[in-house]
């Protein structure tokens, strides 16, 4: 059964732009269904920003064509705009003023009326954490309460897509995670949300959908589940006591998957679906034939690896986790 266009808040299609000698976007298509969470994850570069700048009208592609919210963005961009609320990947307030101040003069703009304007601010500076700092000057707040405060005004006009580019960029983890809390609430209160980002975690923990761009194209789409699963399964590292042990156990990790011994002799690396439950089955197995484990760790693929395996080049900017450890605990094996 297919989909009427009307269950689509963004439809995009073949989106170009050509700034003078640089292609931006080489055709991009993407779908956003109503009340989802929907990604735009790619490195610095990648097309992110032109994307939303066409999406909220702001910028003229050179090609193809988008309808939000009903309406297409070149024909109509009046009526797009009533209907969209945007937090920009730099921060568009007024500093000197304080946070109703700010508010009071964006919902004017949009012709509400000063009541409505009052009622909906406390409720949304409400919902953003800072119902204490409403008479504020934005002067004295954080970077992370800059950003909340830019989410609760985008949404003063109760827009049907809300559109947040790099929402968390440079802030620390603590105030990113006050963000996050906010786009969960959002997402309860079926909110359709566009957000663009490069942090992996950021996308796999609030996106329902994820469109994965590099050099102005999309490369992959999907959930995060269904991205991850591009990439083939979880690596099991099996470390055994004697490479005798790891000889034993090369025979028995090969019967759940692709398994092999690290250079070292005595690491036996697998690559299989479902290590948790293949971890216990394993290391019974080996009891049984008395082949000695010293240590065991999986590891679960990430986003990084559905880029690293599309474009033979790293998402990230720093390195971190369980992947790490596996690899220096294998270097250090080896030395
Ligand atoms: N106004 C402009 N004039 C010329 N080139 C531009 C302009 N805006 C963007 N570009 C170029 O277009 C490409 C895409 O830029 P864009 O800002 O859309 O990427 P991005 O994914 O948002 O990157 P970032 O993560 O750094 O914000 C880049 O090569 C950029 O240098
Ligand atoms: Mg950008």
């Amino acid at each position: 059964m297919g989909r009427g266009a009307e269950d689509y808040v963004i439809v995009a299609e073949g989106l170009r732009k050509r700034y003078d000698g640089v292609e931006a976007l080489r055709g991009v298509s993407f779908r956003v269904r109503r009340g989802e969470v929907f990604g735009l994850l790619g490195p610095n570069g990648a097309g992110k920003t032109t994307t939303v700048g066409i999406l909220v009208t702001l910028v003229k592609p050179s090609g193809g064509r988008a309808v939000v919210a009903g309406h297409d963005v070149a024909r109509e961009p009046w009526e797009v705009r009533k209907r969209i609320g945007v937090v920009f990947q730099e921060p568009t307030v007024d500093r000197d003023l304080t946070a109703w101040q700010n508010l009071y003069v964006h919902g004017r703009i949009y012709g509400l009326p000063r009541r409505v304007i009052e009622e909906r601010s406390r409720e949304l500076m409400e919902l953003v954490g800072l119902e204490k700092a409403m008479h504020r000057p934005l002067r004295s707040y954080s970077g992370g309460m800059i950003r909340r405060f830019e989410i609760a005004r985008a949404l003063l006009t109760e827009p049907m897509v809300l559109f947040m580019d790099e929402p968390t960029v440079g802030l620390d983890p603590q105030a990113r995670a006050k963000v996050w809390e906010v786009i969960e609430e959002l997402k309860k209160r079926g909110v359709t949300v566009f957000l663009t980002t490069h942090y992996m975690e950021e996308a796999e923990r609030l996106c329902d959908h994820i469109a994965i761009i590099d050099h102005g194209r999309i490369i992959a789409e999907g959930s995060p589940e269904e991205l991850k699963s591009m990439v083939g399964g979880d690596t099991l590292y099996l470390v055994a006591e004697t490479r005798l042990d790891a000889e034993k156990l090369l025979r028995i990790a090969s019967g759940y998957g692709e398994a092999r011994i690290a250079e070292d002799g005595r690491v036996v690396v697998l690559v299989a679906r479902d290590a948790p439950r293949l971890l216990p089955r394993i290391l019974e197995e080996a009891r049984a034939v008395g082949a000695r484990i010293v240590e065991t760790r999986y590891v679960r693929p990430t986003l990084n690896d559905v880029f690293l395996m599309l474009t033979g080049r790293s998402l990230r900017d720093e390195e971190g986790g369980w992947r790490d450890w596996a690899r220096l605990h294998l270097h250090a094996r080896r030395g």
